[in-house]
């Protein structure tokens, strides 16, 4: 079955590397990031955001996770992405949802603690995983649109309190990436991302996985990153493989046809990301 992502992400925080979690919107997306997941032998965490949870409904999301869990040899988690409404949260959990992200990293630092601390009540009672964001990761991300003025980095005292106050079992602390593809580069602030590390013993998440260049990523890991969040780059794979189908074939309306490159180019670029953060092998 589907485990908690707690145990996973404590794993990769220990030895170094980061577990992938892949934003999908299809089932053929979770197919074919399971498929990679499974080929290469590593640990997953799939993920829907709140806008995907309306789209699919969760119990469809929550029964093919399922099933792919059971199927799989890899250990497979469920993770909600960027969730401020905790009845939702509440919900999702009880549709078998094994890890929740509560972002209300929007609100004043009080707050923010005060909102994760009933959230992570709730999640141990169940063995859920409970990630937490401070400092604002910048970028669109569904409904979530955070202006590049607005962003704002995680303070690592802060951090430290925030933990002690909480509880709560992975941090996701604002170092600089954005959500979406980057113009030019992103900005990350490695030094931050060490002194955060140094001061929690969480598993850190790394937002905004996308366009990421290769080398920044495998710093950031090393530094203490354990879970990297994977959403724009995969999404475009698959709408853009459809796109280039429908150009080649324009007659060819069967969706069994068209949705077989489609997910090998997911699958391709799950591997790479994969490989990247060096889990594979790490089932
Ligand atoms: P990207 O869209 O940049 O990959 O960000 C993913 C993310 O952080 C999901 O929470
Ligand atoms: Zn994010
Ligand atoms: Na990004």
């Amino acid at each position: 079955g589907l485990v908690s992502s707690t145990p996973m992400l404590m794993e990769a925080r220990k030895n170094g590397y980061a577990v992938v979690a892949f934003n999908v919107h299809t089932i053929e997306m979770m197919q074919a990031v399971v498929d990679a997941a499974e080929e290469l032998q590593a640990p997953l965490i799939l993920q829907t955001t709140v806008g995907t949870v309306k789209h699919l409904g969760m119990d469809y999301i929550t029964a093919a996770a399922k099933v792919a869990a059971a199927q799989a040899s890899i250990p497979i988690a469920l993770h909600l992405d960027h969730c401020q409404d905790f009845e939702l949260i509440a919900q999702c959990m009880r549709s078998g949802y094994t890890s929740v992200m509560i972002d209300a990293s929007m609100h004043p630092f009080a707050e923010n603690v005060k909102r994760t601390r009933k959230v992570v009540e709730l999640a141990s009672a169940l063995g859920v995983n409970v990630e937490a964001e401070l400092g604002k990761v910048g970028g669109v991300e569904d409904d979530i649109v955070v202006d590049e003025a607005d962003a704002l980095l995680a303070d690592p005292a802060e951090c430290e309190l925030f933990i002690e106050l909480t509880g709560v079992s992975t941090l996701a602390p604002a170092i600089g990436t954005a959500h979406g593809i980057y113009k030019g580069e992103p900005n990350i602030d490695f030094t931050r991302i060490a002194e955060i590390a140094g001061k929690v013993e969480v598993p850190l998440v790394l937002h905004g996985g996308s366009g990421i260049p290769a080398a920044q990523v495998q710093r950031s890991v090393s530094l203490g990153m354990a879970k990297m969040n994977v959403a724009t780059e995969l999404k475009n794979a698959f709408s853009e493989s459809i796109k280039q189908s429908f150009i080649d074939h324009p007659s060819e309306l069967d969706p069994r046809k068209y949705m077989v490159p489609a997910k090998e180019a997911v699958k391709k670029l799950a591997m790479e990301k994969i490989q990247l953060c060096g889990s594979a092998g790490k089932a």
